[in-house]
């Protein structure tokens, strides 16, 4: 089980710059970097309406564009509710991706009272996330928020 609250303090310190792209490149590289038995880590973002296209990520590549009606990053951008999902594939829409996947957490991002996208994180191993890394990758998340300017794409809708 990682350190969240060393985890938290490393990231304030990484993301050293405002910019939504330098600091989303660098959050899931972090993330892939220091959370255990990740296979993806990345950003859909929100750039048109109730759609979410890919953002900075590490893994390999994947299914773009996904919209709001579909799969578990479709599911936390509607409800915006972290998704938890310990066996993906008992899930009718998931959207196979990386065929290594097997449980899945999706945070969503807010800003300003409007989705700017979600984090995906991906594992091979059935039940890897449980309450504590939702509670830690969300306030990675937070810390992500709090680093990071408003992107131009959020103001269109
Ligand atoms: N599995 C996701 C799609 C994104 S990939 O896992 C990177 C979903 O069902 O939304």
């Amino acid at each position: 089980m990682p350190n969240y609250t060393l985890l938290t303090r490393q990231l304030e310190a990484l993301l050293d710059d405002r910019d939504w792209l330098i600091n989303a490149a660098q959050t899931c590289a972090f993330i892939m970097q220091q959370v255990p038995e990740l296979n993806w880590a990345g950003f859909y973002l929100q750039r048109q309406p109730e759609l979410l296209t890919l953002g900075p990520f590490q893994g390999k590549p994947a299914c773009n564009p996904i919209p709001f009606s579909k799969g578990v990053c479709g599911g936390a951008a509607r409800s915006r509710q972290t998704q938890r999902i310990d066996d993906v594939h008992a899930i009718a829409d998931h959207i196979a991706c990386d065929a290594a996947s097997n449980s899945e957490l999706v945070v969503p991002i807010l800003r300003q009272g409007t989705l700017w996208g979600v984090l995906d994180l991906d594992s091979p191993r059935h039940g890897r996330f449980d309450e504590v890394d939702q509670a830690g990758i969300e306030a990675l998340v937070e810390v992500f928020n709090a680093r990071t300017d408003l992107p131009d794409f959020l103001s269109s809708h």
